[in-house]
């Protein structure tokens, strides 16, 4: 599973495709940088500052934080030099307009977007990921009570302390979250098909099969070594 080039990638889905499940698996195995917009907006509300609260309440609804504060961050992020050897931008871009402001700058920083994987998943699907999911108040490390358990039930297997679950996981906030997914993002598939950089896998796979057909896609495109077990 050796890398041969630069990987920058998009992980494009509804909530609950597991995108944030196989950007981890990615970083691993490739040794990308994992830039998580929902990561980066839940540490700006953990600061307690005006500017956290008022992504909160963004967030809470299940509704989209606005473009320009969410581009300019992935922008910063992006530029630093622990991102130059490849990118999984998980959560970002979710509309037409950050998609267009992150062509701008990869032009820009003359950088190139490998592939966009799209994680194709099922309503049902993603509804029953959100409400088992849980997550380490400690380390972040995100378990799913019967697809993904940690060896103790509600307690994380490295930091030993009770799971929590998201705000934004309450159902009524999901059904929203789904919502916005409809009518924001899904723009975006055509966006990249247009541009040929769409591939779709089935993201009602399990986290080790999706891993696999990942690995499959990048060997097909030539980004990682042919010889590769991935
Ligand atoms: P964000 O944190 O990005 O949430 P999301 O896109 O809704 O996606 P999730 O994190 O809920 O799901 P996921 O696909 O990563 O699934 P996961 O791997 O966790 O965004 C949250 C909010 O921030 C947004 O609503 C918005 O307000 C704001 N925001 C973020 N980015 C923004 C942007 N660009 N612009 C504007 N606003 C933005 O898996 C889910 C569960 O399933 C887990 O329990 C996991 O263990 C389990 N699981 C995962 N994969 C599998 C599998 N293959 N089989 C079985 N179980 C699995």
């Amino acid at each position: 599973m050796t890398k041969k080039q630069v990987i920058n990638i998009v992980l494009l889905g509804p909530p609950g495709a597991g995108k944030g499940t196989q950007a981890v698996l990615l970083k691993k195995a490739y040794g990308l940088l994992h830039v998580s917009t929902g990561d980066m907006l839940r540490e700006a509300i953990k600061e307690g500052s005006k500017f956290g609260k008022k992504i909160q309440a963004f967030m809470d609804k299940g509704e989209l934080v606005p473009d320009e504060v969410v581009t300019s961050s992935v922008i910063k992020r992006m530029a630093k030099p622990d991102a130059f050897s490849g990118v999984i931008l998980d959560g970002y871009p979710r509309t037409r307009s950050q998609a267009e402001s992150l062509d701008v700058s990869l032009v820009e920083e003359k950088r190139t977007l490998n592939m966009v994987i799209y994680l194709k998943t099922s309503e049902k699907v993603a509804i029953e990921r959100l409400s088992g999911r849980r997550i380490c108040p400690e380390c972040g490390k995100n378990y799913h009570v019967t697809n993904i358990p940690p060896k103790t039930p509600n307690i994380c297997d490295t930091c030993g302390v009770k799971l929590t679950q998201r705000v934004d996981d309450a159902p009524e906030t999901v059904k929203n979250r789904l919502v916005v997914y409809e009518n924001e993002t899904k723009d975006l598939i055509a966006y990249y098909e247009e541009k040929n950089l769409l591939y779709q896998v089935n993201g009602d796979l399990s986290a080790g099969e999706l891993f696999k057909d990942i690995a499959v896609l990048f060997k097909s495109e030539g980004l990682i070594d042919d010889n590769s077990d991935e």
